[in-house]
């Protein structure tokens, strides 16, 4: 049974609850978790930091990913924005 949300106004279902993960560069140390864990998500820049690959909500199927990814870095640098 898929978990609800409740946000004002409206419950969500959490498929359809959108995920954004972002980067804070001046946290990453470039451990490299991330593109590890979640090659679909992150990618790295030629000094081995971590990048998003994308701007857009994180699909659906990706979800767990993230959220492995971001409990994953030793510098708490990933943040995952619900809600969006
Ligand atoms: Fe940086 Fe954390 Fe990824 S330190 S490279 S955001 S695992």
């Amino acid at each position: 049974m898929p978990r609800e949300f409740s946000v004002p106004g409206q419950r969500l279902r959490r498929e359809e609850c959108p995920v954004k993960v972002r980067i804070d560069v001046g946290l990453c140390q470039g451990h490299g978790r991330c593109y590890d864990l979640a090659p679909g998500l992150f990618g790295d820049d030629a000094e081995g930091y971590g990048m998003v690959l994308s701007e857009d909500n994180v699909p659906p199927e990706a979800e767990e990913d993230a959220r492995r990814a971001t409990l994953n870095c030793p510098e708490h640098a990933i943040q995952l924005i619900e809600g969006t």
